[in-house]
Order: structure tokens, then sequence, then C-alpha cells
């Protein structure tokens, strides 16, 4: 039947598989992606960095250490720097060739470590085509929800990112399968000129400042957002206060004509309102919001279900 809950045209919440099945598998991996798929994920979604001759390529960071094993790669040892308060291997001193010689680490605590050190860090493009693949496959959309990480300091590092990501997204044409895309940042600017330069679906994330007065806003206003993007990514604790009580964000976003896919749904990590990560994502579910970001694709797939 219809989905009984107040979403913004009245469909079902989209499963949005935050890095991949990012619960199972180390995350940003084309295994991750495929597995989330084969869970039933409505869209995949690569956090997207660039290499230094101007390739995207996937990681939440712009350093290397945390989720590949570039430590203990004695021929990398030269390219450890130290950039503001942080030591690391970044990814902009490293060539694409050289990104695909690493390999992904699970970078969660208390998550199996079993699949380390086999799989490779995929380039964006890779990913279309994996999506695009799955889709003519399966005979379902498979959507793509890029998220550009960091635009300002590659800016400042002379990579733009934008013209990439539109000149990657253009491939999606010739390849087969249908791949709904929506492209996600922070930062409002990169999405003021990927409106003027393209037609795709924009959303803008957004993270809870509490003011002096301890009220707590959004880090882009609703008026912003609604300015230039078709919804709005939150972190969760915008939507549901520390009881667990309604916010009211949803519907405020919602007569914005924002639809609202908060993150992050983790099994593994419940937010104190909560009593287990099956309750926190069906309350998120009652209130309407459009999409979910979930690192465990088939909870978040199963719980829908039954609604
Ligand atoms: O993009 C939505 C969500 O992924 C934002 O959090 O830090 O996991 O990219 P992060
Ligand atoms: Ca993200």
């Amino acid at each position: 039947g219809s989905w009984p809950y107040p979403t913004l045209t009245g469909a079902a919440p989209l499963v949005i598989a935050h890095r991949g099945a990012s619960g199972y598998l180390p995350e940003h991996t084309l295994e991750a992606y495929a597995l989330a798929i084969e869970l039933g994920a409505d869209f995949i979604e690569p956090d997207l960095v660039m290499t230094r001759d101007g390739h995207l390529v996937v990681r939440h960071d712009s350093y290397l250490s945390t989720t590949t094993d570039v430590a203990d790669r004695p021929e990398f040892a030269d390219r450890r720097t130290t950039r503001g308060d942080r030591t690391d291997w970044f990814v902009d001193d490293f060539s694409l060739a050289e990104i695909k010689t690493l390999r992904a680490r699970q970078a969660f605590p208390g998550r199996a470590r079993d699949h380390d050190d086999r799989y490779e860090i995929p380039s964006f493009a890779e990913v279309l085509r994996l999506a695009a693949g799955e889709s003519a496959r399966r005979g379902r959309p498979v959507g793509v929800y890029p998220e550009t990480k960091h635009p300002g300091h590659f800016a400042a590092r002379g990579l733009d990112m934008a013209q990439p990501l539109l000149d990657a997204l253009a491939t999606l044409e010739a390849l087969p399968g249908r791949v709904p895309v929506f492209i996600q940042s922070f930062e409002p600017e990169i999405l003021d000129r990927l409106k003027a330069a393209s037609d795709w679906p924009l959303i803008v994330l957004v993270y809870p400042v509490t003011g002096a007065d301890g009220t707590v806003r959004p880090s882009v206003s609703l008026e912003r957002a609604a300015a230039v993007a078709d919804g709005v990514g939150p972190a969760e604790a915008l939507l549901v206060d520390a009881t667990g009580a309604d916010t009211g964000f949803v519907a405020r976003a919602h007569a914005a004509g924002l639809a609202v896919h908060p993150w992050t749904h983790r099994l593994d990590q419940v937010p104190p309102w909560a009593a287990d990560g099956r309750v926190a994502l069906r309350r998120l579910y009652a209130l309407g919001i459009d999409g979910i970001f979930s690192d465990f694709t088939d909870a978040a797939v199963t719980l829908r279900a039954l609604d």
C-alpha cells in the first residue's frame, strides 16, 4: 500500500547506502557498494575527494591513514606530511595510479576487519559504471548520491571539483541502465555553481549549531537551502531532540519544498533516546523523512517494508 507517513511526495523513503554497505565491508569500496545494491539500496553514496592529477576518487577524508594501508607501504613513507594539526598522507599528494595501489581498511571500531587489505580505492568513474551495470542487470534503477568533500580546500590547492563531477556524470548518458542522481555538499557555494551549470538534483547537508542562548539551528538556513537545492541532508540531531521528541524540522523543510534525507542510521551506534538502532530508524520514518543514509542497508530496507 501507500506509505503511511508524511513524506514530501507521499512516496516511501529512499534507502541510501552510506559509504556503501559500510556496516559490513570497508567503506567506499566497489565491494561495499555492490553488497549495498544486493541488499536493496535505492542509492549508493560515494564521498568524493581529488587526486594530485585531478581525478575524483572515493574517500570520506582528505587523508588516507585511517581507511587504507598507506602507512604500511614503504614506497610512500616520504609522502607523510603535516597540514595544520594533522600529520598524515593526503590524497592530493598522490596520483590516481598511486591511489589504485592502496588497499582499503575498516575504519570503524567494532566492525569486522576480515576484509581489510583486499579491496581497491575506486575512482568515481568506476562507481558510476558499477551502478549503471547493476541497474541494467537488475532492471531497476540504482542511484548514485555523490558528496563533494571539502571543495573549498581542494579549490585552494588549484583543484576544481565541480567540472570533473559534471564531466563524470555526463558519461551516464552512454552507459546502460537508469541511474538517478543527487549531488550533496556541506558547502552551498559549490551547489550554486552546479545549479547554474546543470539540472542535477541538489541536496544541502546541514549540521546542528548551538547558539550562545542554547538554541540549536541548522548550519545552513532552510531559506538558503531552498534557494539552491531540492532537499536537505540534516544530521539526525536536528530532527529529534535529546528526549526523542520531534523538533518540527521535517515539517518546516517540507513547507519550504525541501525533501529531507537525514544521516546516519547505524545499528551499532544508537542515539541516547532510542532503545536500539531499529527503534531509532522507525522513529525517523514516522516523522515523514524522504530518505535515510544508513550503514546497514538491509535493516533500512526491512524496517521500511514493515510500514
Ligand atoms: O552525506 C551525508 C553524510 O554522509 C554526512 O556525513 O561525514 O558520513 O559524509 P559523512
Ligand atoms: Ca557523506
